[in-house]
């Protein structure tokens, strides 16, 4: 069985924010996406509004046909805009303002308390969450208390691993995190960091359904074009 992926658009409104003009627009990467084959249209909606914006995430929920996943900190404020727009998914992440990117997995043992809470809001909506986080036992059976539907392993030690074996030993924890994850029956999805040239062996994993690809998508549908990008990275989860 392939591995679905599912296309982070975020990089496109970045670039679209460079000139702070309406070019390009990401609306239309998610279009151009679903039409590739992507399974799934993802963005970030972060506090300082750095890549989509409010007006995005609204013309996103018309117009995706597949599944739209917010990725989101767990802020009052966005809370609020994700219940009110009602994606098909949220995935709870981590945020620092003056983080490049998402680092790290969001911790949620210790806090299963308030994610649990949390979770029964989105339930409520009819909403599915997802717990973006480090491929750990104890992470795991905390986002699985709170009632998690699916869980993201954060990808990130795996994609800068710099040699084979390092890379080895990061595809060998991720293998039994999803087990784990599995387990206690959790949807097993990853990402971040992800690219053509490290997604292969992630096939190797029965468990993975999805992984989530924005930053080395998006580059490289600047060089092939959006459709031809999505392809190759369909091609290659085959
Ligand atoms: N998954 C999550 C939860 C993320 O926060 C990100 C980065 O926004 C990604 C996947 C995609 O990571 P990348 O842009 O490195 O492919």
């Amino acid at each position: 069985m392939s591995i679905r992926l599912a296309v982070n658009i975020d990089h496109v409104a970045t670039l679209r924010e460079a000139r702070g003009g309406i070019e390009p627009d990401p609306v239309h990467a998610a279009v151009l996406a679903e039409l590739a084959g992507a399974s799934g249209i993802v963005c970030h909606l972060r506090e300082d509004r750095r890549h989509v914006n409010d007006r995005d995430v609204r013309v996103l929920r018309e117009i995706v046909t597949t599944k739209l996943d917010l990725e989101m900190a767990a802020s009052e404020e966005i809370i609020a805009i994700a219940l009110d727009i009602v994606p098909d998914l949220v995935t709870l992440v981590p945020e620092k303002r003056e983080e490049l990117t998402t680092e790290g997995g969001l911790a949620v043992a210790g806090h299963v308390e308030r994610y649990r809470t949390l979770t029964e809001r989105f339930h409520e909506r009819g909403i599915e969450v997802s717990f973006f986080i480090e491929p750990e036992a104890d992470q795991i059976e905390a986002a699985a208390a709170c009632g998690a539907d699916i869980i993201e392993f954060h990808t990130g030690t795996y994609a800068n691993a710099r040699s084979g074996a390092a890379s080895m030993i990061q595809l060998e924890r991720l293998t039994s995190a999803a087990r784990i994850a599995a387990q206690a029956g959790l949807v097993v999805t990853a990402g971040h960091g992800l690219d053509l040239r490290n997604i292969g062996p992630l096939r190797s994993i029965a468990e993975i359904e999805e992984v989530s690809i924005g930053h080395a998508l998006v580059g490289r549908a600047v060089l092939v074009g959006f459709e031809r990008a999505v392809e190759e990275y369909l091609q290659m989860l085959r």
